[in-house]
């Protein structure tokens, strides 16, 4: 089975290392939207438009079905994608929203919702948590997270500075965090020495888990290659994935 995986850029990675550690396919065609990245600042027309352009590109590959590993698209295009393909096109907002009513015991728990300004603004997460009966949520759209993981500063004084300047108004420590935006499981180990006590949400485990359990996915023996597309500087996401799926690829 092959699959199209889509995101606005390089962030995307993150989803397919899940995805390729857990070897639930033959092939991942990968295609990140590196011309016109980031999608978190577009508007919702734009979105949708871009979206739908990149799944008609993944469709010359003969994919099998369609990933979005981006949070951003998940929240705004994924009616239209479904619409114009013949095959299954998969979110990572729902599985995100089952993993973290999966991880917290009380629907008292609060949760911090994580993502690019497009997603939160969306209010997609926080209508399915308010659905799973959590309403003790905030939501916050960290944008400077962005290029700070971009940079590769994983940890350090700007992170840390970033991190206080966003979360500082934040008194009690959440119960969950839905790191809901692609780029943010690479600073995960630095979220969670903030909040040490709160449980982290990663979109990529996530929709490996939705996969393997709401749609019966299981893993295969063979590793699965992985094909990468960028509609710009596609040797700088080689590069990047490289770094991020070492040992994978
Ligand atoms: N991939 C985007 C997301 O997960 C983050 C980068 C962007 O703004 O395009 O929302």
């Amino acid at each position: 089975m092959r699959a199209g995986v889509f995101d606005s850029g390089v962030g995307g990675l993150t989803v397919a290392k899940s995805l390729l550690e857990h070897k639930l396919f033959d092939e991942i065609v990968y295609f990140g939207d590196t011309a016109r990245v980031p999608y978190g600042t577009k508007d919702h027309k734009t979105i949708v438009k871009y979206s739908l352009e990149a799944l008609d590109f993944l469709k010359s590959f003969d994919i099998d079905m369609m990933i979005v590993a981006c949070n951003t698209v998940s929240a705004h295009a994924l009616d239209e994608l479904r619409k114009n393909a013949s095959f299954d096109v998969f979110g990572v907002i729902e599985p995100g929203v089952l993993a973290a009513a999966n991880a917290l015991k009380s629907k008292n728990s609060s949760v911090l919702v994580l993502g690019t300004k497009a997603t939160i603004n969306s209010g997609l997460y926080q209508k399915l948590l308010r659905q799973k009966g959590f309403d003790n949520l905030i939501s916050l759209a960290p944008s400077l997270f962005v290029p700070v993981v971009e940079e590769g500063l994983f940890e350090g004084d700007v992170l840390e500075s970033t991190m206080r300047y966003y979360f500082k108004d934040i008194t009690l420590a959440p119960d969950a965090i839905i790191l809901g935006c692609t780029h943010f499981p690479l600073i995960a180990d630095a979220i969670g020495r903030y909040f040490p006590n709160s449980k982290l949400i990663h979109s990529g485990d996530a929709i490996v888990e939705y996969l393997q359990t709401k749609r019966r996915f299981q893993s295969k023996d063979n590793p699965t290659t992985l094909k990468l597309l960028a509609s710009d500087n596609a040797e700088g996401l080689r590069k990047t994935a490289e770094v991020w799926l070492k040992g994978l690829i």
